[in-house]
């Protein structure tokens, strides 16, 4: 991606917030790491990007990724750390308490998840009454609570 990309964005939907994704690290030898990231994140966040969204996976068939509870965590602290940028963290952050840990710990500005919400539609209820908060339920689902 041409990291003038964000400000191409940002003219065309100037009251959107631009997210750009990383995959951190390609795990390859020799290949991108998260050293490239945060060199890139500042790139993109100069030309406009408001958050960078940490990720990593998939690009060579040698890595040996390992899954588990916010095991990118790690990728977005330190470009947090290290560019001073929001950032977002992904990857099986699927408790709300869990999520609300790193953002509390200042590992990440904010926490995007995927999955969870294939498995729960209503994940956002049910992580609101977790952490305390009280979010009406949809007008067509108010019987339901
Ligand atoms: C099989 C698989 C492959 C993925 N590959 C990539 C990838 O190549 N690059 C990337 O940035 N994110 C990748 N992701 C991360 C997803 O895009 C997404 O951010 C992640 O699934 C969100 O976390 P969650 O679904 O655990 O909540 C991959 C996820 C899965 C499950």
């Amino acid at each position: 991606m041409p990291p003038a990309a964000p400000s191409r964005v940002r003219a065309a939907a100037p009251d959107a917030a631009v997210f750009v994704r990383f995959s951190a690290t390609d795990a390859a030898e020799g290949g991108w790491d998260v050293a490239d990231t945060v060199a890139a994140s500042r790139l993109v966040a100069a030309a406009g990007a408001d958050l960078i969204d940490v990720s990593s996976g998939g690009l060579v068939p040698e890595q040996h990724i390992v899954p588990g509870p916010g095991y990118q965590v790690d990728y977005a602290a330190t470009v947090r750390r290290e560019t001073g940028l929001p950032v977002a963290a992904v990857g099986m952050i699927d408790d709300p308490t869990f999520g609300e840990q790193i953002l509390a710990d200042g590992r990440a500005d904010a926490i995007l998840s995927g999955r969870e919400w294939l498995r729960d539609p209503h994940y956002a209820l049910r992580a609101a009454a977790a952490l305390g908060d009280d979010v009406p339920a949809p007008a067509q689902y108010v019987r339901a609570y």
